[in-house]
């Protein structure tokens, strides 16, 4: 009831801020003009918090550009009233897909409905929509985060063992599916180790400057901290100057476990600052774009595509390192 509240207010506040911009959203950038099969994409990216979204937005401009279809891209600055302009922008424009990141889970349904009435197929990139009608989207193409969170949960239930252990942690931008799933998926994991507690839990909204300001803020109230799980690689490198800044080693005085592989954080992890990262993969632009050309074509696409992606210690993230893509 609340939720249905709330999506209409949002829809008729933003109808308005439409209605005053105009179709062409000053925000709404178009790349790869004169592509030749003739598919134009609309993508409505979250924003460039982290090194993750940077790469994710790298291999979406790439992709689209190898594939030819014309990208109508626009950046919401980790805004959902943003995002919704752009997806009613796009709609404006009849694109012939639209795609997007939600940049949290819930509200969607009214900008959903539109596309859908004017016949534009959606889909899901990387994070999902909370609707209660699937057939609001074609597809989602993305990371299992629960199973990300319980990977890392895991990981700590075998490093401490019965050792008592207090964890911080670094949640990423509040209402989320990669904030709530790979909290859930972390809480699962170390539910039976009554040895683990976390002992606070607060958003750094995936961002290294967050990252940084949260954890010099649980450093000052908890002297006690054994173990940061940081919801993203980014948030854990800014823990890490929060760390050094204390006078305390990163990785050996205080444990560190983080989200994603970005190089950043494989670095720090080869050098010893991070001690174990749970994989998830940026590259999902070619994937996007050959699910868009069938989803145009009118051809049956999967509801759910899934990425593949694994774990790395610090021996294997110096391995890994020289021939890491982002
Ligand atoms: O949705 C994926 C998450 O968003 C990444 O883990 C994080 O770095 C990004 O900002």
């Amino acid at each position: 009831m609340l939720k249905k509240f709330l999506t209409a207010a949002t829809s008729a506040v933003l109808i308005g801020s439409l209605a005053a911009c105009g179709s062409s959203s000053p925000d709404v950038a178009s790349d790869n003009k004169g592509a030749d099969d003739g598919i134009t994409m609309g993508f409505a990216q979250v924003g460039a918090e982290s090194g993750w979204r940077t790469a994710n937005t790298k291999s979406i401009q790439e992709a689209a550009k190898e594939s030819g279809i014309e990208l109508k891209f626009s950046d919401a600055q980790q805004k959902q009233e943003n995002q919704i302009k752009a997806l009613r922008s796009y709609i404006q424009q009849k694109v012939d897909v639209i795609a997007f990141s939600p940049v949290v889970e819930t509200g969607w349904d009214a900008v959903l409905q539109e596309a859908k009435r004017a016949g534009i197929p959606v889909i899901l990139t990387d994070r999902a929509v909370d609707a209660e009608d699937e057939t609001l989207y074609e597809s989602f193409i993305g990371s299992d985060f629960v199973l990300e969170g319980k990977k890392a949960g895991d990981w700590l239930v075998q490093e401490v063992g019965s050792e008592e252990t207090n964890v911080v942690e670094l949640q990423g931008t509040t209402g989320a599916a990669p904030a709530i799933d790979r909290k859930e998926g972390f809480e699962s994991a170390i539910s039976g180790a009554s040895n683990i507690k976390v002992i606070a839990s607060q958003t750094g909204d995936f961002t290294r400057s967050g990252g940084k300001e949260v954890m010099e803020a649980f450093l000052k109230s908890h002297p006690d901290i054994d173990v940061v799980y940081a919801h993203n690689d980014d948030m854990a490198l800014g823990a890490i100057e929060a760390i050094e800044a204390a006078g305390k080693k990163p990785g050996e005085d205080i444990k560190i476990i983080s989200v994603d592989a970005v190089k950043d954080g494989m670095q720090a992890l080869a050098d010893g600052k991070i001690n174990y990262i749970v994989e998830c993969s940026p590259l999902l632009g070619p994937q996007l774009m050959d699910l868009a050309k069938k989803v145009v074509a009118g051809e049956e696409v999967p509801k759910r595509v899934l990425t593949e992606e694994t774990v790395f210690t610090q021996a294997e993230a110096k391995e890994a390192l020289p021939t890491r893509e982002y």
